[in-house]
């Protein structure tokens, strides 16, 4: 019997290890204790996911929303530490680029548990990033690194870690190609319409950005709704809201894929909605200077405009040219592919 800790606390996080977690259930040799973080906390950021992608409760949560990044990661050093030398696993698993990332994978290194880090080998090349900065430190001290795409394989044997790493594609792939038939079935929740989240820092907590976004928005002819992450909502408390603009509560995982499927444009700063849209057939315009995910650039898929106004505006008109995602992301099943080699791995040691 192996025995895994999967650490997980943001919204992202939730989608990716519902994947691994659905694997896990099927496969009698491996016991998963779930540990949460508590980076997200609010219903519609965290219990919404674990209810409908049924991700097994968390036997943890530690509690360590809200705060600045040293203390946050610090709460999680804090508060994990005890709970893994009580468990005693023999692998943790980490998701992502988040703080939870961060704290988990370097709690676990430092009791001499093996860390198998989901989602390797991104690079921004932007060290502003708190995520970058993450990703870094974690990809050079876990032990098994899952890279979503050939790009990152790449930019780990550059960085000298080819021997930890593995091409398993992209486990939120796996999930859009899972969900593909529930999405086509549910009928939309509005029409006509463009889809839009934005959550960086570079945006939320810079106000000249964020003035130029919505500029941008108001001078479309379009609908846009926009599920407002909190970090946002706060930030917006103090602007004028364009009247095209609709703003709803943060979604569930399963009503996200469903306001990307009926919309016609995508608009973010978020790393996965970029992705999804790629997987959906979407065009995205992509609200950032830089992106992790490269392969969604070709054709006019996705474009990156930063916070620019004039940018923005030209980029929705632009067509996009012909659409490839074969082989990309993976085969849709890069979970099943990580946990036969994870077990594989174990049994050897
Ligand atoms: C975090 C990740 C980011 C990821 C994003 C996914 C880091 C450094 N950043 O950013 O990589 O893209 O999650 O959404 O780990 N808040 C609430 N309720 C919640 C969650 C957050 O009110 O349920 C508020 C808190 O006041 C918090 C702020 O939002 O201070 C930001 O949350 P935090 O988790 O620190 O960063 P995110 O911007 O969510
Ligand atoms: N998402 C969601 N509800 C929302 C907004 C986003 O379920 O209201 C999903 C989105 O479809 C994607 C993931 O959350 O699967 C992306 O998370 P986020 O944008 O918070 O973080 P990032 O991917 O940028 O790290």
């Amino acid at each position: 019997m192996m025995k895994i800790c999967s650490i997980v606390g943001a919204r992202p996080q939730f989608i990716k290890v519902a994947t691994l977690s659905r694997v896990i259930k099927n496969r009698k040799d491996i016991d998963e204790i779930m540990i949460h973080t508590g980076q997200h906390y609010d219903d519609n950021m965290s219990k919404v996911f674990f209810e409908q992608l049924k991700i097994p409760q968390p036997h943890y949560n530690l509690a360590a929303g809200g705060g600045h990044h040293g203390l946050q990661t610090g709460k999680i050093l804090q508060a994990l530490e005890p709970v893994l030398v009580h468990e005693k696993p023999n692998l943790v698993i980490v998701y992502g680029d988040t703080n939870s990332t961060l704290a988990g994978t370097l709690t676990a290194v430092k009791l001499n548990i093996p860390v198998a880090h989901v989602e390797a080998g991104l690079r921004s090349f932007n060290r502003d990033m708190p995520e970058e900065i993450n990703r870094i430190v974690t990809d050079h001290i876990a032990d098994f690194l899952f890279a979503p795409t050939r790009t990152a394989m790449d930019f780990l044997a550059k960085e000298g870690l080819s021997e930890h790493s593995v091409f398993s594609g992209d486990v939120m792939y796996d999930s859009v190609k899972f969900f593909s038939k529930s999405i086509r079935q549910r009928r939309p929740f509005y029409h006509d319409y463009y889809l839009t989240t934005i959550h960086r820092p570079a945006n939320t907590d810079n106000a000249n950005h964020l003035l130029s976004i919505l500029e941008a928005f108001h001078s479309f002819q379009k609908k846009i709704i926009l599920p407002a992450h909190p970090r946002l909502r706060r930030a917006l408390n103090q602007l004028k809201i364009p009247n095209n603009v609709q703003i709803i509560e943060p979604v569930g995982y399963l009503d996200m894929l469903n306001l990307l499927f009926y919309s016609d444009l995508v608009l973010t700063d978020s790393g996965g909605l970029q992705k999804e849209s790629f997987f959906l057939n979407k065009k995205c315009i992509t609200l950032r200077d830089e992106t992790e995910w490269p392969e969604t650039l070709e054709n006019n898929w996705n474009m990156l405009v930063g916070a620019d106004k004039e940018k923005i505006c030209n980029a929705e008109k632009v067509k996009c040219g012909e659409y490839n995602i074969i082989e990309k992301f993976g085969n849709g099943h890069a979970a099943e592919q990580i946990i036969d080699y994870l077990l594989k791995e174990s049994f050897k040691c």
